[in-house]
Formats: structure tokens, C-alpha cells, sequence
């Protein structure tokens, strides 16, 4: 808004604000309805994600990938992982889909991760905001398989106790809270209450 108004004065052609107004649509989408800014994983965190992954064969999901570079080192350090890619603004998935073009073992899918199945991925990664970690923990425990694992960048999951947190020794002091889906779902109390709290409100 100071912007705007700031070049209010300077009686530029219309259309640049529409311009303006695409570019920011392109590369944010829709944040007001995902409250998910775009920010990126920093080569540090990718380091200490590199030392959680699987021993041998997984396959492994970003959800919500940017511009896909956490993948892209992630599967040139992995040859043996599958890596995927979910994301829903238009120009960070072409970034992510054109770097990763030469990349075998990884895939950039245009689309809402909300609509990713994550039956079948040893690990999870996101990398959001505090708004949607009760739908996600609600998501992951329906269909993630027990010995999975759903890593948060910086979001913990409220009320559910993360069962490791790694501290990444870069400057913004990344947490990385790492939670393991329960096999009896219904044994953990914790699990009951996060569901109620991720209830929409009438
Ligand atoms: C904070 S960035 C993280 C980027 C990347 N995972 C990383 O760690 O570098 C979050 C990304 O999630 C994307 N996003 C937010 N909501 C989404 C949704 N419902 N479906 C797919 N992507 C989404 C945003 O567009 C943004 O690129």
C-alpha cells in the first residue's frame, strides 16, 4: 500500500498496476485463501533433512515445493529416492518443473497438495505457516503408514509434542520438528484434541 501510493504521483500507465497485480498473482496465488507465504528451505536445512531420509529406497513429497530446489539437491544427493513436488503457483512450478527437467528421480506436479495422497511416501516435508498444521497433521495421520515421517520447517503442530527436534546451525536458527504417525491412532489423546481443534468453527 505505501507503494501504491507513493506511485500514485508519478501518472504511470494504468496497466502497470495490472501487470503488477499478475506478476504478484503468478508467483504468490492464492496466499489469502492458503495463509502460506513463499519463502524458501536454506542449503543448511537441506543438510540436515539429507540426515533423516530413509537408509534405502523411499520416496519422499515437498508439499509445497517453490521452486523446487530443496528437491533438486535432495535427489542429486539421493539417486536412490524418489522425489516429488507439489505446488500450486504458477511461476514457482515452472521454476521448480524446469530445473528439475534433467532430474530423473524427481517430479514437479502442478496442483494443491491438499489433493496429494500421502499413502506411499516414507517422508513428508512442509515447509508453511502455523494456519494449516492442524489439517495437515489431520492429513498425514489418515494417510500416512505407521514408521513414516512428516518433518515441519519452523511450524510445529500445536498441542502434539514433535518426537525429535533438530536444531539447524544456520543464522535464522531453523527447528525442524519431526513426528512419526501412531500405528493406534485412537490410543493417543493427543491425536483426538488436535482433530478438534482443526474443526472449522460455525
Ligand atoms: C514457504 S514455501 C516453501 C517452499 C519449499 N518447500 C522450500 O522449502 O524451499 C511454501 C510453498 O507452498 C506453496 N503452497 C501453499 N499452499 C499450497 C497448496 N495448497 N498446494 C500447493 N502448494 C501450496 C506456496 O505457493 C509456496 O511455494
Amino acid at each position: 500500500m505505501p507503494l501504491a501510493i507513493a506511485l500514485h504521483g508519478l501518472d504511470l500507465p494504468t496497466n502497470f498496476y495490472l501487470i503488477v497485480f499478475i506478476s504478484l498473482l503468478l508467483i504468490f496465488w492464492r496466499t489469502d485463501r492458503s495463509q502460506v507465504p513463499l519463502y524458501f528451505s536454506n542449503v543448511e536445512t537441506v543438510g540436515a533433512i539429507a540426515t533423516l531420509l530413509p537408509e534405502t529406497d523411499f520416496r519422499f513429497v515437498d508439499l509445497g515445493c517453490g521452486n523446487g530446489h530443496l528437491l533438486n539437491r535432495l535427489a542429486r544427493m539421493r539417486p536412490d529416492g524418489q522425489f516429488l513436488g507439489v505446488e500450486h503457483a504458477p511461476l514457482p512450478f515452472l521454476w521448480a518443473k524446469l530445473r528439475n527437467l534433467g532430474q530423473e528421480n524427481c517430479q514437479i506436479r502442478f496442483g494443491d497438495y491438499w489433493c496429494q495422497n500421502l499413502d506411499g511416501f516414507e517422508v513428508a516435508y512442509a515447509f508453511l505457516s502455523p494456519a494449516p498444521m492442524p489439517r495437515l497433521w489431520m492429513k498425514a495421520h489418515s494417510e500416512m503408514t505407521p514408521g513414516t515421517l512428516l518433518i515441519s520447517n519452523s511450524f510445529p503442530i500445536p498441542g502434539i509434542p514433535a518426537e525429535q527436534v533438530i536444531s539447524v546451525p544456520d543464522r535464522r536458527m531453523t527447528r525442524l520438528y519431526c513426528y512419526h504417525p501412531p500405528t493406534d491412532k485412537a490410543a493417543n489423546p493427543a491425536y483426538s484434541q488436535a482433530i478438534e481443534s482443526a474443526r472449522p468453527r460455525q
